[in-house]
């Protein structure tokens, strides 16, 4: 037996990884509206639970960068909901 079988599928799921890797990239760059879409409608779900949902013209990006931290941890939100929110309440 020689090692160019193992050799090959080494290359090929080297292959499959850069792939999927760019295929990700490649999301991340069209997804700015989804993402804000996706916060928009988490943003009264989550944020209205315990106080009214505070309107992202009420602050700065700067501030909610901060303010996203406290409450993202009250509220237990997922990391991928978090950044949704986060990036619909900054784009005010
Ligand atoms: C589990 C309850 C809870 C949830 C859910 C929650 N908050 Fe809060 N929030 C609080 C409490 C309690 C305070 C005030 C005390 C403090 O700062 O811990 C507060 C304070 C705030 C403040 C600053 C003080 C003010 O009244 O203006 C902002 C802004 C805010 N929350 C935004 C949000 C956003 C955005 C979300 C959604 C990601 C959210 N909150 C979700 C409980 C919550």
């Amino acid at each position: 037996m020689s090692a160019r079988p193992i050799r090959w599928l080494v290359v090929l799921l080297g292959a499959a990884l850069l792939l999927g890797a760019s295929a990700a990239r490649a999301d991340d760059r069209g997804d700015d509206k989804a993402l804000f879409r996706r916060g928009a409608e988490l943003w009264p779900q989550y944020c209205g639970g315990c106080h009214k949902a505070r309107p992202g013209g009420e602050r700065s990006a700067a501030e909610w960068d901060t303010i996203m931290l406290h409450m993202r941890t009250i509220a237990n939100l997922p990391a991928d909901n978090a950044s949704a929110i986060h990036a619909f309440l900054r784009s005010h």
